[in-house]
């Protein structure tokens, strides 16, 4: 009896104590049973089957197929090189496995710039510059982007140089890299540094498969993986280099990581096998609430679950995980914000399906294939691939973000003048100036320049800023962007909802 109160008392007494430690932490801003934010190289963490993050509008959840997964001596989470990085320092869990503008900024001021995310090669805009300084690294801090160096002139799978039909002259060089001796387009060995965002690694089910057998955005049949044999999706990376996940990490290791020795078959092996049992996308909005809630099937679990089978707009319609909410059940559970927040993602998935403007001069759409110029479509005739709104018709589009004048100023970016040497461009003629020229520093084709792979759009929450050279800070400036590129005309409640739906994949 006198037991039984001594019981209670020692509970409240543990109560207690639990209590102020959480009030006490309130200041790290970790609360108990928070995942540590940050993945640090060789911490050896186990990777559970589910793992949440809070981002800037709700949830993020991962999820990893037959997880969990002991990450101690797995070459995806050891520093493998000679700079310190793992690949997870660049594709951060809580980032949608990739890495936002935000995360870089906290983790400079968290280490005083030490940590290996910033190391010289390509954390900071040059690696000729003072390594101390935050402005040798703004591009990384700024807009989350780091220096890729492409061979100049471009090299075919088996390493040979490609005879271009365009040539290349720097017109502005901000960070000193493209006229650098040692690492610019003069240099010994001759490059062209360009400033990308990490891609996600997540959800590759669906970035992997193949809808066509053709890229008709080239008018060739889809490039075929060397190593296998098999058709490549051809949707990796921005200029479409990487036919495989293997040959990209084999690239990543030399240049990322700095490793002086090659992955082994076992590594690649290993890296693969999570990179295709990781999945990524927001699970909950702080307006809307969960968002596989009342019939809808946002969030990673409807990602795992499914095939990529039925791609496209033939096939499931783009988003119509969100449908049952354009006609929502009566619950009395729900506050009158989060019913408006997902009316509002609904009309979003109608409007980036149903709404149409005129799409013009994007290379890979208006050319070279037989659509003509302008075309009337809408966000889903590039964006089509269900559940992941990547284009099941592979390869790479010109949308401006690069090239002028369509691309937003960008005066920390390099850039480049080229030169058509044959026939001219279909949308610029003879001469174009752009930031980066995307595809055509794989291919050598001047009517390639500015085209760029359609990244996934889920888990964008957690991962701004968007476009491959971080030129839209929000989501909201990637609607402004396309308002503006193609003249549509959005009204105010339209851009919001395209917003909310973007926010809710
Ligand atoms: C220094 C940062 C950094 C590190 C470290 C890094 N990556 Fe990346 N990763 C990037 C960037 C930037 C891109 C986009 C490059 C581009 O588009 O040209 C990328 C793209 C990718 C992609 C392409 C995804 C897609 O859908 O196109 C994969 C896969 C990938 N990385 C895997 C890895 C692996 C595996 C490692 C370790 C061996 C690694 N990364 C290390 C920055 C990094
Ligand atoms: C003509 C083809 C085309 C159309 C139409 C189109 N997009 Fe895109 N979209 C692209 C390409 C290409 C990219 C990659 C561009 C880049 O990274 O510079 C992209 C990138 C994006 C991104 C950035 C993803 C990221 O990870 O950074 C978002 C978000 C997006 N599109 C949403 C939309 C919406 C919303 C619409 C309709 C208003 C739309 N797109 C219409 C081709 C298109």
């Amino acid at each position: 009896m006198s037991g039984g109160g001594f019981g209670r008392a020692q509970a409240w007494l543990v109560a207690g104590l639990v209590a102020a430690a959480v009030s006490a932490g309130g200041g790290l801003a970790l609360s108990a049973g928070a995942p540590q934010r940050w993945w640090t190289p060789g911490e050896g963490r186990v990777f559970p089957a589910r793992l949440d993050y809070d981002d800037p509008s709700g949830k993020l959840r991962l999820l990893l197929d037959g997880g969990p997964m002991d990450t101690r001596g797995h070459p995806f989470f050891e520093a493998l090189g000679t700079n310190g990085r793992a690949c997870v320092t660049c594709h951060q869990p809580a980032d949608g496995m990739s890495l936002s503008a935000a995360s870089a900024q906290r983790r400079w001021r968290e280490t005083g710039g030490k940590d290996p995310l910033f190391a010289a090669i390509d954390g900071s805009n040059c690696p000729d510059l003072p390594q101390g300084e935050r402005a040798s690294h703004s591009l990384l801090l700024d807009k989350g982007l780091f220096r890729i160096a492409r061979p100049w002139p471009p090299r075919d799978l088996n390493g040979r140089p490609i005879r271009p039909d365009f040539d290349i002259e720097v017109v502005r060089d901000p960070t000193g890299c493209n006229l650098s001796a040692r690492w610019g387009l003069h240099g010994a060995s001759p490059a062209v540094s360009v400033f990308r965002r990490p891609r996600p690694v997540a959800n590759f089910k669906y970035i992997l498969a193949t809808g066509f057998e053709m890229d008709p955005k080239a008018g060739l049949p889809l490039p075929i993986d060397p190593e296998t044999g098999k058709l490549s999706s051809h949707n990796l990376m921005a200029d479409g280099r990487a036919l495989s996940l293997a040959a990209q990490m084999r690239e990543a290791g030399q240049t990322h990581l700095q490793m002086i020795r090659r992955l082994t078959p076992q590594e690649i092996g290993r890296i693969v096998d999570f990179e295709q049992r990781i999945y990524a996308a927001q699970q909950s909005d702080s307006q809307g609430g969960e968002l596989d809630a009342a019939g809808a099937e946002g969030g990673p679990g409807k990602l795992k679950a499914s095939e990529p089978g039925r791609l496209g707009s033939q096939g499931v319609a783009v988003w119509s995980e969100y449908s049952p909410w354009e006609t929502p059940k009566d619950d009395p559970t729900l506050t009158p914000a989060e019913r408006a927040f997902r009316a509002s993602v609904a009309r979003g998935a109608r409007l980036f399906r149903e709404r149409t403007f005129l799409i013009s001069d994007s290379a890979g759409v208006n050319s070279p294939m037989g659509f003509g110029n302008p075309v009337r479509n809408s966000c889903v005739f590039c964006h089509n691939m269900s559940q992941m709104g990547m284009d099941v018709a592979p390869g790479q589009v010109d949308l401006g973000t690069t090239n002028l004048p369509f691309a937003d100023p960008q005066p920390d970016l390099p850039l480049f003048r080229i030169t058509c040497r044959g026939p001219p461009h279909p949308h610029y003629g003879p001469v174009i100036f752009t930031h980066d020229p995307g595809y055509a520093l794989t291919t050598g084709r001047c009517a390639d320049v500015g085209r760029i792979t359609l990244q996934s759009l889920r888990g964008l929450a957690a991962r701004a800023p968007y476009f491959s050279n971080g030129s839209a800070k929000d989501l909201r400036a990637v609607i402004d962007y396309y308002d503006r590129r193609y003249n549509i005309g959005y009204t105010e409640q339209e851009k919001q909802d395209l917003v909310n739906l973007m926010r809710a994949l």
